[in-house]
């Protein structure tokens, strides 16, 4: 986290620039709902695809899958969530609000100070109906993980695939919690979106991939620029770990409400597809050809969420500096996941000045994600760029019609370059992917 970085100031940000609204806003909202804008859509996706790409298209190891959100209710049974997946749920016997017993430090309510009744167990999955009728048969669940799914395709996929263990299979997809207390804008929802990767491996050598993913997931952020001093693993304590862990390891990140989880790599043993086989009656082992035995896999699983994530990046780019005696607000997203990459601004909208710089705007845009943008005065323009993150500005200006040059604008070190309009694109490219104006190393990974 930057210093000073409240949850209020990036709440607001995302709302100015077309990050993040509130869901159903004009109706007045729908709590811990929220909708991804212009500028939030690209960048989800950024983190999401650099994700895929990281865990399935850089990997011989691991292959996609993309499943249904409604399963097969006896799915839910075998993984033990309709029994156990729930909180302790209070209610102030006063005001009514509902509070997690295990979250509260007290036996009051912390809004009003009223009595509570006594815990009850409150399953989070959401239930629906299939079909036309209301009856307990057609009940389904909308998925609170998106975990099972690849579970009950392994035997699927390892048939299809040709692929031999370890194999890992990777989901990302929307997941719905009815969480009692949701809260702090996107940490924490009701609908959220999770990259999955279950990773099958033989008995024996789950602890070695243990370490191996939850560095490798470590790595992954500070890859894309969140800063290492904001990060840390922490491991599960015996009596937190999960009915089907033998081992967990948070990521961890710095958020305004303090160090909170950013995604979870757990051990999860044979568990899951062990249950599977017992309520399915199906075969799930798996026959090892070179070890020349049958055996069901050991799991290794980095459970991260989009959402969070997204936010992690958001909340470690935003930066406050003082420029020329005036506060000057920037998001320093990595190149990779700034929404847009280049922005062509025109000095102004002169109809000498606009041609050219459409000109530039076509040749880059096919390239690049760019925005082009001719209102208000160069000041305003450039403010706006550096509150969504644009990594390069691109001035058309009156000289640029007569030595056909513009002028290129560092977001980090404010540096200005100008250059022929025919080595744009090499340039553009070369900053993008590392070779920064000043010291930027952050950039250095950079795929776009
Ligand atoms: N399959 C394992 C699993 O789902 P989890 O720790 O419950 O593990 C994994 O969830 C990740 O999903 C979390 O680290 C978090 O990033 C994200 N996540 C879980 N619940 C969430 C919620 N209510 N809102 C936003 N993200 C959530």
């Amino acid at each position: 986290m930057s210093d000073g970085v409240t949850m209020d100031k990036i709440v607001s940000l995302c709302k100015r620039r077309g990050f993040i609204f509130q869901s159903s806003e004009i109706y007045g909202g729908l709590a811990s709902c929220w909708d991804y804008g212009p500028m939030g859509v690209e960048l989800k996706r950024n983190v999401k695809n650099a994700w895929w790409r990281s865990m399935v298209e850089e990997r011989p190891d691991v292959v996609g899958l993309d499943c249904s959100i409604m399963m097969h209710p006896t799915v839910w049974k075998a993984s033990g969530h309709v029994d156990s997946f729930s909180d302790p749920l209070v209610e102030c016997k006063s005001c009514h609000q509902r509070w997690r017993a295990d979250q509260l430090e007290t036996q009051a309510c912390p809004a009003c100070g009223g009595d509570l009744t006594e815990a009850r167990n409150f399953n989070l999955m959401f239930k629906t109906f299939m079909g036309a009728v209301e009856e307990d048969a057609a009940v389904v669940y909308l998925r609170p993980e998106t975990a099972q799914g690849i579970f009950v395709n392994f035997q699927n996929v390892v048939s299809t695939s040709r692929k031999r263990l370890p194999l890992g299979i990777a989901q990302i997809g929307k997941s719905f919690r009815n969480e009692i207390t949701p809260g702090n804008f996107t940490f924490r929802t009701r609908e959220f979106e999770q990259m999955e990767m279950e990773f099958f491996v033989q008995p024996g050598s789950d602890e070695e991939w243990f370490d191996y993913w939850s560095k490798e997931r470590f790595e992954w952020y500070k890859r894309l620029g969140i800063r290492e001093q904001n990060l840390r693993l922490r491991e599960h304590a015996r009596d937190e770990l999960a009915h089907y862990a033998k081992a967990c390891v948070d990521v961890e990140y710095l958020f305004p409400i303090g160090w909170s989880e950013l995604e979870g790599i757990a051990n999860r043993t044979d568990f899951d597809l062990k249950q599977h086989a017992t309520w399915s009656g199906r075969d799930l082992s798996y026959f090892d050809s070179m070890s020349n035995e049958r055996y069901i896999p050991f799991v290794i699983e980095p459970s991260a969420g989009a959402d969070r994530s997204t936010l992690a990046f958001l909340v470690d780019a935003y930066t406050e500096e003082e420029v020329e005696g005036a506060t000057r607000v920037v998001l320093k997203l990595h190149p990779s996941l700034a929404p847009i990459k280049v922005a062509i601004l025109p000095l102004s909208k002169n109809e000498r000045l606009v041609p050219l710089a459409k000109d530039v705007h076509d040749r880059v845009r096919k390239r690049f994600v760019t925005e082009y943008d001719d209102t208000q005065s160069i000041g305003r323009r450039y403010r706006r760029q550096d509150e969504i993150g644009t990594p390069l500005c691109v001035t058309v200006d009156f000289d640029s019609l007569e030595d056909g040059q513009v002028t290129v604008r560092d977001r980090d070190s404010l540096a200005q370059i100008r250059l022929p309009i025919d080595n744009l694109l090499d340039t553009l490219s070369a900053k993008l992917s590392g070779e920064a104006f000043g010291t930027d190393s952050l950039w250095a990974d950079a795929r776009m």
